[in-house]
């Protein structure tokens, strides 16, 4: 059994890992933890050689670790290697090969499981079916697939060719599809005829068609049959992917890439209208998720890992796709929500597969203790090692609610803080050598020099509360945004000089642990999600009854922020419940369902000071109800603030 809890006192909670655990941790004591760290801070060069050489297959070793001109960083320079045979290829002709890779599981419950080898086949064959569209080296495929086996086999024949690719989450809308697309200039689009939610149909290929109208650089549509749903096949351009498969070869020789080959564009919310393109590159950042796999999920070829994020996040690239099957682990992955057909589903789902390392977000924990502890109880959970959450700070009573209910007091769990920009892990708890404190990230990961900044740049003191930043380069990190070298500069490296600034509040306490508070900026954390404000701001004023939006987060029990919009509508239009509801389809329709606001209050003026700012901190008390006891007097119209309140 584990220890128990020490301490009841947020600060001061500590759980510690089994001795069962940590007997067969990777990593087993704090000691082990530290020696390494120091090691990956004091002669970084030297640390990252070591790690590179162990955990990956090189064509041509490099010839210098880090080249580091910043805000710019190359690693493993002049080195060569290619990502898709890391994860694939290098597992045949060992006693992995007829292992499972991935274990698909469908909403409406098929399944099928793809070995190594039979990966190897899919994925070849798909690389020859880029090729063969005239997809090279450096050109950009984008992808739009529900969680199935044909979006990984995807990701990685466009990382066997050299290709990039964008996945874009099959959530979101047409119209965002065509600004990923345009922004990056794909060439060809990988999709299904449609996807399952929740018993309904998801159509992608239809949000597809309707998308690619405005994308000129897409020469062709390659359609999975997923679901076998009727959907417009458009001569010349729109292509099965069943048929190309079947003609294609199964033979395909990886060519070696230099590390620093682009490998994909992820697009991620800002504090702008317009959505970022973080671009990753190869040996980095396989360096990065696989070793951070390995060490942090405590993962061996023998475990069964399921993590449920979808591979449209940049969750579902690391900890999905790369760094598990780099480390010739078996993937689950399911299609479908959690709740469907009934609550438990995820752990029937674990009890089936003998799932060992589940890893998922904080939102879905607190779903699930609302749904209480029966649906669970019905389930044989004792496969279960490790534990992890990600996606946004885990308050103390859900962390307690998963270690006992879902872990049975007998798994680590790892709540792993990082970022599409980081690539991979940054501030965690190695689950063999440290103690968890529910609520707190933890410990940085090796290589990973985090500190907490006041505004100035200095460092404030352990306990205070501040901006996180990254003081030194690490192999997965972000190497620009595609296409906008001036905006990864200012969006990153201009709060303070010389470190990567995060965009999180936090505060370090005395033992060294990272207690993340949450963004600082515009930007809002939606059930594990990032949504700009601005975003859903633009996608309202590009409403022709809408003069004017301001949205502001709210805390939720369950999703973290409720969206919560304050709109002024054109000369003469009055605000109904039909216009709401008008509004929130419309933001649905422009971003995703998932960004659809969860409150509008019309307004015949927003709060502004004096020099037109909006006052959104104003906003935000509104949001909760609270009392207004800020400073109103740089307000130029008080009557607006007792017009929004009075719609409590
Ligand atoms: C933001 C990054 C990393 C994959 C999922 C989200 C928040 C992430 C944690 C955590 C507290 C967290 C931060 C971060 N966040 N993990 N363990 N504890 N906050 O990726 O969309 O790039 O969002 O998510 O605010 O900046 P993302």
């Amino acid at each position: 059994m584990a220890e128990k809890i020490t301490s009841t006192s947020k600060d001061g909670e500590r759980i510690a890992p089994s001795s069962e655990f940590k007997k067969q941790a990777t990593i087993s004591s704090l000691a082990e933890y530290k020696r390494l760290y120091s090691e990956s801070v004091n002669a970084p060069e030297k640390f990252w050689n070591t790690q590179a050489k162990e955990l990956l297959k090189w064509r041509k070793p490099w010839r210098k670790t880090l080249e580091w001109k910043e805000p710019h960083a190359k690693w493993f320079v002049g080195g060569k290697l290619n990502v898709c045979e890391n994860c694939v290829d290098r597992h045949l002709g060992t006693p992995r090969e007829n292992k499972a890779a991935l274990i698909f599981e469908g909403e409406t419950g098929d399944q099928k499981t793809l070995t190594y080898k039979q990966l190897h086949v899919e994925v070849c064959k798909f690389a020859n079916v880029l090729t063969g569209l005239g997809v090279k080296k450096g050109d950009r495929i984008a992808i739009y697939m529900p969680m199935n086996c044909e979006a990984v086999v995807a990701m990685l024949a466009s990382a066997r060719i050299g290709a990039v690719h964008t996945v874009i989450f099959g959530g979101f809308s047409s119209e965002s599809i065509k600004d990923r697309v345009n922004d990056c200039q794909a060439k060809v689009i990988v999709t299904a005829d449609g996807g399952w939610r929740r018993g309904s149909v998801v159509e992608l290929k239809k949000n597809v068609d309707d998308a690619v109208k405005g994308c000129p650089s897409i020469t062709n549509v390659v359609v999975v049959k997923h679901i076998g749903h009727r959907v417009s096949m458009k001569v010349g351009r729109d292509v099965w992917y069943h048929t190309l498969m079947n003609d294609a070869s199964h033979k395909h020789a990886a060519k070696a890439f230099d590390s620093e080959t682009p490998l994909f564009v992820l697009y991620t919310s800002g504090s702008t209208g317009k959505p970022k393109g973080v671009l990753h590159t190869s040996g980095g950042y396989l360096l990065g998720t696989t070793m951070t796999s390995k060490y942090v999920f405590d993962l061996k070829e023998t475990d069964t890992y399921w993590c449920t994020a979808d591979i449209g996040w940049i969750t579902g690239h690391s900890y999905v796709t790369y760094g598990i099957l780099s480390n010739g682990a078996t993937n689950v992955i399911y299609e479908g929500a959690p709740n469907y057909p009934e609550v438990d589903r995820f752990w029937d789902i674990v009890e089936r597969h003998r799932v060992t390392i589940f890893y998922t977000a904080p939102t879905a924990i607190r779903a699930f203790m609302k749904w209480g502890d029966e649906p669970i109880k019905k389930h044989d959970l004792s496969s279960l090692r490790l534990l992890g959450t990600v996606g946004e700070p885990i308050n103390p009573e859900a962390w307690r609610w998963y270690y006992k209910t879902i872990g049975g007091e007998r798994c680590p769990i790892v709540d792993t803080w990082w970022q599409t920009e980081t690539g991979g892990i940054m501030i965690t708890t190695l689950p063999g050598a440290a103690p968890s404190k529910p609520g707190s990230a933890g410990l940085p990961f090796f290589g990973v020099v985090p500190k907490v900044f006041d505004d100035a740049g200095n460092e404030v003191k352990k306990g205070e509360n501040g901006k996180l930043v990254l003081t030194t380069p690490w192999p997965s990190m972000l190497r620009t945004l595609y296409g906008d070298n001036k905006r990864y500069k200012k969006v990153y490296w201009s709060e303070y000089k010389g470190v990567y600034f995060c965009g999180d509040g936090c505060k370090q306490d005395k033992d060294g642990y990272f207690w993340i508070i949450g963004r600082i900026d515009d930007v809002l954390n939606v059930s594990g999600h990032r949504i700009g404000t601005a975003e859903v701001e633009s996608a309202l004023v590009s409403h022709p009854s809408v003069a004017e939006a301001a949205v502001v987060g709210r805390p939720h029990d369950i999703k973290g922020n409720a969206i919560v919009c304050f709109v002024t509508l054109k000369q003469g239009l009055e605000g109904t419940d039909e216009l709401r509801r008008e509004l929130r389809d419309h933001v649905g329709h422009e971003i995703g369902a998932h960004s659809k606001p969860d409150e509008i209050r019309f307004a015949a003026a927003l709060p502004k000071t004096r020099s037109g700012k909006i006052m959104r901190r104003l906003l935000k008390d509104i949001a909760v109800g609270k009392e207004i006891k800020q400073d109103t007097t740089t307000l130029e119209d008080l009557s607006v603030v007792k017009q929004l309140q009075a719609q409590d």
